[in-house]
């Protein structure tokens, strides 16, 4: 979009709005103060109107609760200008992601340029992130190239030690990434439920670091009752809910002799803070990393900014599942669009 002349004319831009709601606020504004740059380049150079979309959830038609209603407020708090319009969830427009072409059209209507800056949903063939492409003169936006440089740094050739830390519930999604980066890093260090899965049969073609010890709990609760076992010692009928003490020192460790490192997915079930110590220990040894550090994933993410640790990163990536898939090495459909990226 550096290129493009946007003076007077009518842009619309895809930008990742799929922020939490609670009560019907805005809980986390991370991509909406991502969105930002953009926008204020394109007012800056003079365009007449800047129209924004996004989806919000995966509504099956329109829904009043996730209306783009509050995302609009808090971006208006922010970047008060008139030209500014917010459109409609564009998932409450089934048409959405079947990315249908009278969809896209409808979306067109009007414009006369089209800014892709929706890195994290860059993953999805959908009307607005594809199908508009293909109708209007399309952009690559500030978000979507700075998030492409750093992620891509990861793929090329990266400082070592290089490690690589995963966690989190989506096992499947984060095998892919393992395999195609796991071969490449120093260390490959595995926490939360990938851990439990991959304990008894690894199906990764290399080495990884598990656990030593774990938070068992004797439900699924936030009190409920505790105590530190070793990793392959969970009593019958308990869970894992954080690794343990042990296991915090072993990673900090690893984590502190690294020069590169990528951290996706908590340790265990931070939300609790009874079973946050573990995703804290990984934040902290990698905040204090003096390297290249990358964290993505909306929970690792959000983890982060709770500990008020995310400028003590070197990129934090608004992505998640387009975030792994870039790493994974494949296309994403979203970028593809773009006939200058
Ligand atoms: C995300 O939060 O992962 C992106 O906004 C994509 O959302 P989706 O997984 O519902 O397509
Ligand atoms: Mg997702």
């Amino acid at each position: 979009m550096r290129d493009a002349d946007v003076a007077g004319k009518r842009v619309l831009v895809r930008a990742d709005l799929n922020v939490p709601l609670e009560e019907g606020r805005v809980a986390d504004d991370t991509r909406i103060r991502a969105a930002l740059p953009t926008l204020e380049l394109l007012l800056e150079r003079g365009a007449a109107e800047v129209a924004v979309c996004s989806h919000l959830g995966r509504p099956k038609g329109p829904d009043p609760a996730l209306s783009l209603q509050p995302v609009e407020d808090r971006l208006r708090e922010l970047l008060p200008d008139e030209r500014i319009v917010v459109l409609e969830n564009t998932r409450f427009d089934p048409g959405e992601t079947k990315n249908d072409p009278g969809f896209a059209r409808e979306l067109a209507d009007g414009r006369d340029l089209f800014v892709m800056d929706a890195f994290g949903s860059a993953h999805r063939a959908h009307a607005s992130t594809v199908g508009v492409a293909q109708i209007l003169p399309a952009y690559a936006g500030l978000l979507l190239e700075r998030e492409l440089e750093m992620l891509g740094r990861l793929l090329g050739q990266v400082e070592r030690p290089f490690v690589l830390i995963s966690g989190g519930a989506k096992v499947e999604d984060k095998l892919g990434v393992l395999r195609n980066l796991g071969g490449k890093a120093d260390e490959v260090l595995i926490g939360g439920k990938m851990a439990e899965e991959i304990r008894d049969e690894n199906p990764l073609e290399f080495d990884v670091v598990l656990p030593v010890d774990v938070v068992a709990a004797s439900a699924f609760e936030a009190d409920a009752e505790t105590q530190v076992v070793p990793y392959d010692e969970l009593p019958e009928g308990w869970l894992g809910l954080d690794v343990g003490p042990e296991t915090r020192k072993l990673f900090a460790d690893r984590i502190g002799r690294a020069k590169t490192v990528f951290w996706n997915g908590p340790m265990g079930v931070f939300e609790w803070p009874r079973f946050a110590e573990g995703t804290k220990a990984i934040a902290d040894a990698v905040a204090a990393v003096d390297g290249f550090t990358v964290v993505g994933g909306a929970d690792s993410v959000r983890a982060l900014y709770e500990l008020g640790l995310a400028d003590e990163v070197s990129w934090v990536s608004t992505g998640g599942g387009a975030a792994l898939e870039l790493l994974e090495g494949k296309e994403l459909p979203g970028v593809e669009a773009i006939p200058s990226a």
